[in-house]
């Protein structure tokens, strides 16, 4: 090493190229030590450069770089792990916020299962933890794999991380465990090891973690199982995947074979049968919030009887049968420093509020959301007051009120722009037909604006739609500055583009490389085939999410025949609007959203040049071995055994699609008494018709 001056000596010239040289030499240590398990320096060599990084960044605080080492949290190289698909999928929860929520989700259980009020149904709750989940496999008693939630459906292979935790037992202790069973719940970290861990960290100049949650998946995550090993971590049970054969009847029983299998459960698991009861218990684990050893954000609701939870299924991604109760929102008061106009993918002009950061309920905010301009009227809230905000779970911080309005020399009101900040052009409130104007201003400037294209090409890349990885707003923003990527299509004719551009290659780019142009180009290919559900999502077409996406994907099949559809509705085809307008969970904003966005002839072009580019994936219907399964039916007239409800969610798990409509499409009518206009319909489209019990009969096989 050279000789060097102190950092007291260093001309301000000097100290950023040595910033510089220290970030590039750091960041090739930890990947040398992290990713490659090959480190190149020694620890005290190591420790010593973060030192000398931290001692630099003081004295000269504005030469701070933007991926200075100080601001790396341990490394966490997400592509280095095996992916891992679940058996059943890992689902999340709804949430409840007040007692009226929790009597509704009882209500709406009630409802559901058609149950008589004489009908007790009984509920557990338990702390809901604030860590990650984890998904742990075992075959014949033994652990096979250990792998995070993911997307839901396939997660991380961490099994040698997960085998480093105490909680998890290798190999099952007791007996009567199925042959195969994926034992789900929480892993996290106690109070006492984050605040040694981030001690540790700090030590050697590594800022820490913000959080025990985000320090648990960092030590989780780790590709060297051994740092695992040396950052404790705890894991409570308190869910079931995938199983060979069942092992309890109820979600209280199913807690105690897991304990008797050596796993931990938590302690203040109780049942309760009242609305009364749940809130008690509720108040009680509030109360004793503080005192826990681990961060909980609310209360898990369960229904006990496991027969119950099998018939209630499932919503989306949520159970119909668990809710978690929150707790109510963190809150801090901070100063509004501006007030800045973010530009949508709709074109809708949002403010958003610059705080000075504060921390929320170990977060640091520095930014909340004002929504739009009645908001910002509603608060009166200006630049310079002091404001109190509030922090739930993952949703954008939001201003509750200010402070100090009595306060001498406030500025003037925030007055919202009439033209968007971005391109210019007039910004807008709508007005819908009973005369009400839109609470948001939108932005005219369509295809001209680069804000919204930007927030679209950064929406048809995110995680939920065509997930290009390496490809993030930094990106996305450089490619459409320097006109590679203008539309969505040329994400996948980048090199082509790139030359006829006479730009220099990728890898010759500013914060590019060789392997990082490699890895980009390579991640972009892998996305040329794609699922229908997520490429429906990208396009962004108003009203038609990830949820709606899912529905029409599912309904359909194919993109063809989808689009076939959509084509038809725009051209006038009354039918084939009806048939749109049919499918459960499609409404009329989404249809007219999609006949509208396909009226568009720029549209039109986007879609066929990306289709030169991309394969649709048919979607995946459920592979359910059922008599009913692919069937489209219908049910009409009142249901006797149980509630429409029911019968429709039954019928989807069978792998049937649900309509509301008959057509010659229709595979199969159950109609009960009192039907009428739908099984004329149907008897005179020759469509067969069932009573309920027939129908009952055919699912079951019989
Ligand atoms: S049950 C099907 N119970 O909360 C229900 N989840 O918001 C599966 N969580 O992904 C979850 N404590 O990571 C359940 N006692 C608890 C929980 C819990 C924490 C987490 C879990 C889940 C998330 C859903």
């Amino acid at each position: 090493m050279r000789s060097r001056q102190t950092v007291a000596e260093l001309s301000e010239a000097d100290a950023k190229d040595e910033l510089k040289r220290l970030a590039a030499q750091i960041a090739e240590a930890d990947a040398a030590y992290f990713r490659n398990d090959d480190p190149i320096l020694t620890d005290a060599e190591y420790d010593e450069l973060r030192k000398r990084n931290l001692d630099l960044e003081s004295r000269f605080p504005h030469l701070k770089r933007y991926d200075s080492p100080t601001e790396r949290v341990g490394i966490v190289v997400a592509d280095g792990f095996q992916k891992a698909e679940h058996g059943k999928p890992m689902l999340s929860l709804d949430n409840a916020f007040s007692r009226e929520d929790v009597e509704d989700f009882v209500q709406r259980i009630r409802r559901f299962l058609g149950l008589g009020t004489d009908e007790e149904v009984s509920l557990t709750s338990e702390p809901k933890i604030d860590g990650l989940s984890l998904n742990l496999t075992y075959q014949r008693g033994k652990l096979v794999q250990a792998a995070t939630r993911g997307d839901g459906r396939i997660g991380e292979d961490v099994t040698a991380n997960a085998l480093m935790v105490e909680d998890v037992p290798e190999k099952l202790g007791g007996s009567k465990w199925p042959d195969e069973i994926e034992v789900r719940g929480e892993v996290y970290m106690s109070h006492k090891a984050f605040a040694a861990l981030n001690e540790a960290e700090r030590a050697v100049g590594r800022k820490g973690f913000a959080n025990p949650r985000n320090a648990a998946a960092g030590s989780l995550r780790q590709l060297d199982a051994n740092i695992t090993k040396e950052r404790p971590l705890n894991f409570f049970a308190y869910a079931w995947g995938a199983v060979s054969e069942p092992f309890a009847t109820s979600q209280s029983e199913a807690l105690s074979r897991f304990a008797e299998w050596g796993f931990r459960t938590n302690p203040l698991f109780s049942v309760a049968a009242t609305v009364d009861a749940l809130i008690a218990q509720y108040h009680e684990i509030e109360r004793l919030r503080a005192e826990l050893e681990y961060d909980i954000d609310g209360v898990v609701y369960k229904v006990d009887r496991l027969d119950w939870q099998n018939r209630l299924g499932q919503v989306s991604r949520a159970p119909r049968w668990a809710i978690a109760h929150k707790f109510p929102a963190e809150k801090a008061v901070t100063r509004l420093e501006a007030i800045d106009i973010q530009v949508g993918r709709t074109g809708s002009l949002t403010p958003v509020a610059r705080l000075t950061p504060v921390t929320v309920g170990g977060v640091v905010v520095s930014n909340a959301t004002l929504h739009n301009e009645d908001e910002i009227a509603r608060l009166d809230v200006r630049v310079g007051d002091q404001v109190r905000i509030q922090r739930a779970g993952d949703v954008i911080p939001q201003i509750l009120e200010v402070i100090d309005t009595d306060r001498e020399g406030r500025t003037a009101p925030f007055v919202m722009p009439e033209r968007c900040p971005e391109c210019g052009s007039e910004a807008v409130r709508d007005t819908d037909e009973s005369g009400q104007e839109d609470v948001r201003r939108r932005c005219t400037g369509g295809l001209i604006c680069p804000a919204q294209i930007i927030a679209r090409l950064r929406h048809f890349v995110s995680r939920k739609a065509l997930d290009i990885d390496g490809l993030g707003a930094k990106q996305v923003e450089l490619f459409y500055q320097q006109r590679v990527v203008l539309a969505p299509q040329h994400i996948f004719q980048l090199s082509t583009r790139i030359a006829e551009l006479n730009l220099p290659p990728l890898s010759e780019w500013e914060g590019f490389g060789e392997t990082s142009a490699n890895k980009l180009l390579a991640s972009i290919d892998s996305r040329r085939r794609v699922e229908m559900p997520r490429f429906l999502n990208a396009l962004g077409i108003r009203h038609v999410g990830e949820i709606t996406a899912g529905v029409l994907s599912r309904s359909f099949g194919n993109w063809r025949d989808f689009w076939a559809a959509v084509q038809q509705a725009a051209n006038g085809h009354n039918e084939a609007r009806e048939a749109l307008l049919a499918i459960d969970g499609i409404g009329e904003t989404a249809v007219d959203s999609l006949i509208a966005f396909a009226h568009e002839r720029h549209n039109q072009d986007m879609l066929s040049a990306l289709l030169n580019e991309i394969d649709i994936l048919d979607a995946e219907l459920p592979q359910i071995d059922s008599p009913v399964s692919g069937q489209t039916v219908v049910f009409t007239g009142t249901l006797e055994t149980m509630t429409r409800d029911e019968a429709k969610a039954r019928a989807v798990s069978l792998g049937a699609k649900v309509s509301g409509s008959v057509s010659a499409k229709t595979d199969i009518v159950i109609a009960g008494p009192g039907a009428g206009s739908k099984l004329k319909k149907a008897e005179s489209l020759g469509v067969r018709v069932m009573t309920e019990q027939e129908w009952l009969e055919f699912i079951r096989g019989d």
